[in-house]
């Protein structure tokens, strides 16, 4: 199970402090730390609304939505909020498509590759081989953290802006 999924989350150093998020991926023991980043209020990520942000370097493209039904790694009130990389784990094109009412990604313009968002970002359809990128999130004081990855996205290293300490 090469490069496979696991970062672990962590920490709100007390009210005010640094949240700071271990990530660990399997590849060996390799892991570093990532920033936390507040991505959006938990007022904007209405049931239907898909928001944008880049986490945790510049050039990754990732987005937020609210599906509606308890998901994998969800959070918020009811478990069902969300948010994964647009990259495609098969040949790292932009997934555009976000379709919230079935809870799906895609599918990808290049091969047609499509995946759940309530199950971790499970391929159901296509050529990819690996999960969509999902991103750990937490909720402190009505704002939304990206605290973590669960993985690489495409083409992407640890040594890529994943700054920290390896
Ligand atoms: Fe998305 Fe091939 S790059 S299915």
């Amino acid at each position: 199970m090469a490069r496979r999924r696991f970062i672990r989350t962590v920490a709100a150093a007390g009210a005010g402090g640094a949240l700071v998020a271990e990530a660990k991926v399997a590849r060996g023991d390799e892991s570093c730390d990532l920033e936390a980043v507040a991505i959006a209020e938990l007022s904007d990520v209405g049931l239907g609304n898909v928001v944008d942000f880049e986490y945790p370097i510049g050039s990754d493209s990732a987005f937020i939505a609210r599906l509606g039904r308890p998901a994998l790694g969800g959070v918020g009130e009811d478990g069902d909020i969300v948010a994964f990389h647009r990259a495609c784990p098969h040949m790292g094109c932009r997934i555009e498509e976000v379709n919230v009412q079935d809870g799906f990604l895609g599918p990808c313009g290049c091969h047609r590759s499509q995946f759940d968002l309530s199950r971790g970002g499970i391929q159901v359809v296509g050529r990819a081989s690996q999960n969509l990128v999902q991103i750990d999130l937490e909720i402190i004081d009505g704002t939304i953290y990206a605290v973590g990855v669960q993985g690489l996205p495409y083409g992407q290293a640890l040594t890529q802006g994943y700054a920290g300490e390896l």
